[in-house]
């Protein structure tokens, strides 16, 4: 297909160069002629999460369209749903460039974006004009000059800004590129968070007349015990879904390969065990108490399977994207 057609020729350029392209390319083409390019019908395989009907379990993960601005070329592509974000209350430019680098022998990717994005106002100018009406997750985050203590205000403006565009909302509190950010997942700073974030959404469920469910994505560096009190805490919160997982700080099954030395969060076929052990944690703390998302090394329909049967009932995809392009939507979707 018209997708490893090209991929040769696109890996050898620098990955963001790559990235920003396909952006504008994707970016107002979706509804036009040129998405032929891309699209294809997926086979309707509904299920229903957080009280929400999905047309079929396979999303895109968030970071991808950073700025909400390609979802309607990724629903061509037959995402049963598509998270934009992370998204912050103030446009920023995140870290110094270069910060994505490719590790094709691993099949991984080590990032240290930084939440580059263009602020949560334009991120919904850009969802509010999208064609789309399927599922949309709206992935929310802290500036990074926002000192920690108040990190609540940044995650509140953004939910209050986003409420009535998204389907769910997720609450980043793993990236590992922002300073601080993953201290949010631990003790009195977690509940803080989360009971604040809950007021506020049942004001917005008030305001706007419907109930738009919170999700917390949540880092593979954890280990059981600190899982263990994640889940107390998400379910005493009354949150409506757990993201698992983000990119991982650890540098196993890449050591020695080019750029593995890189700072930032490895992500692909390297995270995907940490992730299933992380989701299977979870899944024994929780007892259905509420939904797991899985994401983390899925590069087909058996590790999508895989990460069902640690107990998650949807899943993401991002590197494993990267690598094989929308295929891998069709692929996993039929497999599953
Ligand atoms: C370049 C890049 C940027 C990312 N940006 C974000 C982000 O802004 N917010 C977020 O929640 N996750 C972000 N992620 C993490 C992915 O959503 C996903 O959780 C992680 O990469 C594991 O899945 P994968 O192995 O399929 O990539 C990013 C990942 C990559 C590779």
């Amino acid at each position: 297909m018209f997708y490893s057609a090209i991929r040769k020729v696109l890996f050898q350029f620098d990955a963001e160069t790559i990235h920003e392209l396909t952006i504008k390319g994707l970016k107002n083409t979706g509804t036009t002629p040129i998405s032929c390019f891309y699209k294809q019908s997926v086979t309707n395989k509904p299920v229903k999460v957080m009280g929400i009907d999905f047309p079929n379990p396979v999303g895109l993960a968030a970071g991808l369209d950073k700025n909400g601005e390609c979802v309607d070329a990724f629903s061509a592509m037959g995402f049963g749903f598509i998270e934009v974000g992370t998204v912050t209350p103030r446009p920023q430019p995140g870290n110094d460039k270069p910060r994505i680098f490719r590790l094709p022998k691993a099949n991984a990717v080590i990032n240290r974006m930084g939440f580059n994005n263009k602020g949560v106002d334009y991120l919904v100018s850009q969802v509010r004009s999208a064609k789309f009406k399927g599922v949309l997750g709206i992935n929310i985050g802290k500036n990074k000059d926002t000192p920690e203590e108040n990190a609540k205000d940044d995650y509140i403006h953004c939910m209050r800004k986003v409420y009535d565009f998204a389907t769910y909302i997720t609450v980043n509190i793993s990236s590992p590129n922002t300073p601080g950010l993953r201290s949010l997942q631990y003790g009195d700073a977690l509940n803080d968070l989360l009971s604040a974030l809950k007021a506020e959404q049942t004001n917005l469920a008030e305001q706007y007349g419907k109930y738009v469910p919170i999700a917390v994505k949540i880092a593979p560096d954890l280990n059981e015990d600190e899982v263990n009190s994640i889940a107390l805490c998400l379910i005493n919160n009354d949150i409506d879904g757990v993201i698992a997982t983000n990119t991982t700080l650890s540098r196993e099954g890449v050591e020695g390969l080019k750029h593995s030395a890189e700072q930032g969060g490895l992500s692909g076929a390297p995270v995907k065990d940490k992730s299933t052990t992380v989701i299977k944690f979870l899944s024994k703390a929780l007892e259905n108490k509420l939904p797991i998302i899985g994401v983390g090394g899925i590069a087909s329909s058996k590790d999508a399977n895989e990460k069902l049967a640690a107990g998650a009932s949807l899943v993401q995809v991002y590197t494993g994207f990267i690598y094989q392009g929308p295929p891998l939507v069709k692929d996993i979707v039929n497999g599953l």
